[in-house]
């Protein structure tokens, strides 16, 4: 049996409750959410109670983050968890290879030939931090081919950002089920189950596993109270459950391996909740793109979709920018993204068209990694291109470009140096950047 509530239609058939960080409540059978009590001394229709704590119980209200699951068995309830092969997964602390100060480029992760589900067609390009600590990133290309078939995954380590590049996934998550395809992403938060289905056929995409502190929006200082992503646009489900007796494997990321367990049941069995650690979809054509309308323009951090702040402020262990159709306008103003060496480290891919500061190489489901310090920027025919051009008004929309901007060096994995896809020669699209002082 299989039970859904209402809530929100998105237009495909999906029922969401929007908005970030709000106090969401959602039960899929009427009544089956207690009032007024989160534990009372027996729950509705014999489910059990059970709080999941995405922070700290003592963190500040504001960034306080709990659900409470009214669900039909406890998680406590199941057999020892064993090792399973970690397959091309790999976390923080990275040590395969050395820091590298070169900036790299890939082309789009390969298909896989074998049948592979979301979970098994798991790559990583690297990362930093540590799982154990709670802080860094790491970074997963992903390509599969079949949907998750009885089993589920959560991730100990970390929330998953998952941005698509190809194809659709649909999320069975513990607290409901959400869709998100290229140009959307989903973001679900530690320790949430869910099940991977691909209902267009292949996929591809990217991953960013947050170790550190959640993703939050950011403040918007003199911005004011609107821009950028807005909270209402981020949707979040409503209570579905699955009342399944069959073997389920539940696959666990914890301390940077993969370990499962068979349960006799589906965990994907709560029937109503209420909190804030919950899944979202977010449509990246939403954020509203903020820039210059003078001279200039403004750092690449104004196109901030979502941060995770460190204990330093305005320092991010990680910010998820994306780089939206907009317009340019600036006068006398080089309007391409400028030449520049960054304290940050920065993880790029494309989801579709072109990125205006490359003209060719950096392809839809490819990647570039510029570290610490390492210098980049717009490419030779970029830069004459940009600076010859008329400055009239100009509508970039012919792309959707994404960044994870990290504050320690990406360390790349042994796969990400040796893969196949890796471009080499990257180094060449800055050649040709020659004397041309005349004093
Ligand atoms: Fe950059």
């Amino acid at each position: 049996m299989d039970v859904s509530s209402s809530g929100r239609e998105d237009g495909k058939g999906i029922a969401y409750q929007p908005g970030f960080g709000n106090q969401h409540s959602s039960e899929a059978v009427p009544g089956a959410l207690p009032i007024g009590r989160n534990s009372p001394q027996r729950a509705p229709f014999g489910l059990y109670s059970e709080q999941l704590s995405g922070t700290a119980f003592t963190e500040p209200r504001a960034r306080n983050r709990r659900t409470w699951l009214y669900r039909i068995r406890p998680s406590a309830a199941h057999p020892p968890f064993t090792r399973i092969g970690n397959r091309a997964l790999r976390s923080g602390p990275f040590r395969e290879v050395e820091p590298d100060p070169n900036r790299l480029r890939w082309g789009p992760l390969p298909s896989p030939l074998e049948p592979t589900d979301f979970v098994q067609g798991l790559v990583t390009a690297g990362g930093n931090g540590d799982v154990l600590r709670r802080e860094g990133i790491g970074i997963h290309w992903y390509a599969a081919n079949r949907s998750m078939a009885g089993r589920v995954f959560s991730s100990s380590d970390g929330e998953l950002l998952i941005v698509p590049q190809e194809g659709a996934l649909l999320l069975r998550t513990e607290l409901g089920v959400l869709e998100a395809g290229p140009g959307e992403v989903a973001l679900v938060p530690r320790g949430v189950r869910f099940r991977v289905e691909l209902p267009q056929g292949p996929v591809r995409g990217y991953v960013c596993e947050n170790y550190g502190q959640p993703f939050q929006l950011p403040d918007l200082g003199p911005i004011g109270a609107n821009g950028l992503a807005n909270a209402r646009d981020f949707l979040a489900p409503v209570a579905a459950f699955e009342d399944h007796q069959e073997p389920t494997e539940v696959v666990n990321k914890f301390g940077g391996n993969l370990w499962a367990a068979v349960y006799d049941h589906s965990p994907l069995d709560v029937v109503a909740w209420h909190g804030n650690h919950v899944p979202y979809v977010y449509d990246l054509r939403r954020f509203n793109v903020i820039g210059s309308i003078s001279f200039d323009h403004p750092d690449p951090s104004v196109f901030t979709v979502l941060t995770s702040p460190s204990d330093t402020p305005g320092l991010a262990g990680v910010d998820f920018v994306v780089f939206a159709p907009r317009w340019l306008v600036g006068e006398d103003t080089f309007r391409p993204p400028y030449f520049h060496r960054n304290v940050m480290s920065e993880f790029m891919g494309l989801l579709e068209g072109a990125y205006d500061a490359k003209a060719e190489g950096f392809v839809p489901g490819g990647a570039s990694l510029h570290n610490m310090m390492s210098a980049h920027g717009p490419d030779r025919a970029t830069f004459e291109r940009a600076s010859g051009a008329d400055l009239r008004p100009q509508k970039v929309d012919d792309g959707l470009a994404f960044m994870f901007e990290t504050r320690w060096p990406v360390v790349p994995t042994a796969y990400a140096l040796e893969a196949p896809h890796r471009q080499e020669g990257y180094d060449a699209v800055w050649e040709g950047l020659g004397r041309d002082f005349r004093p």
